[in-house]
């Protein structure tokens, strides 16, 4: 649900580890840690351990070092005055996030479009792809109204990765020159995205005002004809 606090800690590696002439290990650990969908909040830490123990913790949130034992507040306060080690951190934290955390957990937004089916004018298709994680809301709306009349729902369905699909369809009423809108809601927006039709009833509009005229101006040819030839004639008998 959106909002609902994941609190997901993710293990992605445990990079480092060594051990020095007297036996003890050094090991440490980098992970993120997301506590929302929003991406702004996922934090980047790292839990330094020497000998089985945490001596300290890197914590983005923080922007820096907390040490936990003697040791472990000395190398904290020696690694938060190094500007190498600071930079270093933040930019880690970029790529961590970016390339290894969000695609897990946090949310991708939808690729909306809204159409008509191809073999069915009066059906218009409200289609929502590639979107991350799975729950989704679709709601059509008719000059402000909500519509749910005549809609159908396809199932969330799996694109094979970790994204999924959804669509909707709306059976369009003929004659009707109704403002349609599509509405997404998901964890991936902060409000609800509406999609308005843009109608190509006016294209269609258009055919049909250029096929009357040109049916009109046909008319007018034979009727021109018509007349030509009914005046050669002699005949004022003129019908159109
Ligand atoms: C990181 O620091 C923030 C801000 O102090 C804190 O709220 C959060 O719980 C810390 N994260 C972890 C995993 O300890
Ligand atoms: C959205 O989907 C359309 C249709 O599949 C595709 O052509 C387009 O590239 C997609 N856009 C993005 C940003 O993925």
């Amino acid at each position: 649900q959106h909002g609902q606090i994941l609190a997901l800690s993710l293990l992605f590696t445990s990079i480092y580890y060594s051990k020095d002439q007297h036996g003890y290990f050094m090991f440490t650990d980098f992970f993120c840690y997301i506590p929302s969908r929003n991406p702004k909040e996922v934090q980047y830490l790292i839990d330094w351990y020497f000998n089985m123990e945490l001596t300290m913790q890197y914590n983005s949130s923080v922007g820096g070092w907390t040490g936990f034992t003697p040791a472990g507040l000395i190398t904290a306060a020696k690694f938060n005055a190094d500007k190498h080690d600071v930079v270093q951190r933040i930019l880690e934290r970029e790529l961590v996030v970016k390339i290894l955390c969000s695609k897990t957990v946090i949310s991708v937004e939808p690729n909306v479009s809204l159409q008509t089916v191809e073999d069915n004018v009066l059906t218009l298709e409200c289609s929502t792809l590639d979107f991350y994680p799975k729950h989704i809301r679709l709601t059509w709306f008719s000059n402000g109204q909500e519509v749910t009349e005549g809609v159908t729902f396809s199932d969330v369905l799996p694109n094979g990765d970790w994204t999924y699909q959804a669509h909707t369809y709306l059976t369009l009423t003929p004659g009707k020159q109704d403002h349609i809108s599509c509405m997404v809601q998901h964890a991936s927006l902060k409000e609800p995205k509406i999609y308005n039709y843009e109608s190509s009833k006016n294209q269609t509009e258009n055919y049909i005002i250029g096929g009357v005229c040109a049916l009109l101006l046909g008319a007018v040819f034979l009727c021109g004809g018509l007349i030509h030839y009914k005046l050669r004639r002699r005949s004022f008998a003129i019908k159109c």
